[in-house]
């Protein structure tokens, strides 16, 4: 019987932090701010110290907040953030390269013979945005000292000295043979990594380690991948239903079932956790930008923040004949043109702030419609429903988008911070092997369901006028 534990969210721009308590639900929260530089060329790096700091601020947080104590810890992780750091002193060695970072195009580029070899492997595309490309650069340009690994790898180590990850983040990399769940000595080859000590790949529920980062003695219990964690807390844990978080990205997965599906739509195949010895996989689809899209009508000024959307797209009926693609960052799944920008058409002297609002909203609707849709093209049937999470799902207006251009309900999720509960719940299972995952997995009722308002030929053409602008943006910058 396991008492509250700390459950850690370390993203992109902060780190969340919950102590859980099995009766009361969440007792304490606290969260400390992380700033990713965005730097020319497609550069995103991190402070590795800040990353760090701000796990233990925001850990300490929860725990002052609750004022009592906890028996496990549970660790989430942005996934793909790599940097190369020294198992010695566990000094890191280089900034972290975030997920968000392109500098790795040009490995991609050249080992663009090998993408089909190692999609198949690995289940993912040769993608910059994987940790592969990333270390491979790290070890051509900054440094061939210490290890290269995934940003979880080295918080643990300095938490608690070991050297792991779980088996879901590993799946992130492109270095894993998804078939064996283990490292795959042919892609280690083809990024020109053999010979790189890699941690071993552990279980997402299991006795990791110990540390003293927070006051007394505590066991590490639970790690996982972010969109891993909150697909597990919005109980998506049979084939059929699919999970979106909307945060600095969009991230959709669908679960799959306990083999390895490789999506045949463009979707990535990777794994969902593994529990006991047994892995579950899971299809997934990513949004590079949409929080990120929000902030930057934010910096034009267009709106004041995220809670504005609703405000100002309130304004006016519909878009005004305005189409937004924001792939501000390069379109991911299902296209993988990470070298598109985004683009924004049918302008007048009309528009105002109000029909670029819905044109974003549309806009990035849109895209996880594309997702959706392949994973039910993966799938052989369509989602039977899509619960959703994240700080943008407090937009009625684009969450009432997303149902109407999905043509399905859209159950907003009444946890908030899905990732930190689902990392919640894997370090209870980790600590008492006799839980259920139904039981360590918190209520699933929803805080709202957006149903369809619009009809299905009207979806269809909006949808189409979306992907023509997708389309057009494809055709003008050939890859
Ligand atoms: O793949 C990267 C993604 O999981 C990061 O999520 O919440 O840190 O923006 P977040």
């Amino acid at each position: 019987m396991t008492g509250s534990v700390l459950a850690v969210d370390q993203g992109t721009s902060g780190t969340k932090a919950l102590v859980i308590c099995p009766e009361r639900g969440v007792i304490g929260s606290g969260f400390a701010e992380v700033r990713p530089r965005h730097l020319p060329g497609g550069r995103v790096e991190a402070d590795p110290e800040e990353l760090y700091d701000s796990v233990v601020e925001a850990g300490r947080r929860a725990l002052a907040g609750a004022g009592e104590p906890v028996t496990a810890l549970g660790l989430a992780n942005q996934g793909e953030t790599v940097l190369a750091w020294d198992p010695d002193t566990g000094r890191p060695l280089t900034d972290a390269l975030v997920w968000q970072d392109r500098r790795a195009e040009s490995v991609c580029a050249e080992l663009s013979q090998y993408g089909e070899e190692l999609r198949h492997l690995t289940g993912l595309p040769l993608d910059p945005y994987f940790a592969a490309p990333k270390m491979a650069w790290i070890r051509r340009h900054l440094t061939r000292e210490g290890r290269v690994t995934t940003s979880d790898t080295w918080l643990v180590h300095r938490l608690t000295g070991v050297c792991v990850t779980d088996a879901a983040t590993a799946s992130r990399t492109q270095l894993l043979d998804l078939d064996r769940a283990a490292w795959s000595p042919r892609a280690l080859e083809v990024y020109g990594l053999t010979g790189e000590r890699l941690p071993d790949v552990v279980d997402n529920a299991a006795h990791v380690g110990t540390t003293t980062a927070f006051g007394p003695e505590l066991p590490l219990t639970g790690l996982a991948v972010d969109q891993q964690a909150a697909l597990l807390a919005q109980r998506v844990t049979e084939p059929g239903a699919a999970k979106c978080t909307y945060g600095t990205g969009a991230f959709l997965l669908a679960h799959t079932g306990d083999i390895p599906r490789r999506g045949t739509s463009g979707l990535v195949s990777c794994v969902a956790w593994r529990l006991g010895g047994v892995t579950n996989h899971c299809l997934d689809g990513q949004v590079y930008t949409a929080a990120s899209a929000v902030r930057w009508l934010t910096d034009l000024g267009v709106i004041a923040g995220a809670a504005d959307l609703d405000t100002v797209g309130g304004t006016v009926p519909d878009s005004g004949g305005v189409t937004f693609v924001p792939a501000l960052a390069g379109l991911a799944a299902p296209w993988w043109r990470g070298d598109v920008r985004g683009s924004l058409t049918g302008l007048g002297l009309d528009t105002g702030p109000g029909h670029l609002v819905r044109a974003l909203c549309e806009g990035l609707a849109a895209q996880v419609v594309a997702l959706a849709d392949a994973a039910a093209a993966d799938l052989g049937g369509p989602l039977t429903v899509l619960r959703v999470d994240g700080g943008l799902t407090r937009s009625a207006l684009l969450m009432q988008t997303q149902a109407d251009l999905l043509q399905r309900p859209v159950e907003v999720s009444a946890l908030p911070d899905a990732t930190a509960l689902g990392v919640g719940a894997l370090a209870r299972l980790g600590a008492d092997p006799g839980l259920t995952v139904a039981e360590a997995l918190p209520d699933g009722e929803p805080a709202a369901v957006y149903e369809p308002r619009i009809s299905a030929d009207e979806a269809a053409e909006r949808l189409a006028r979306f992907r023509a602008a997708v389309t057009a943006l494809l055709e003008g910058s050939p890859a």
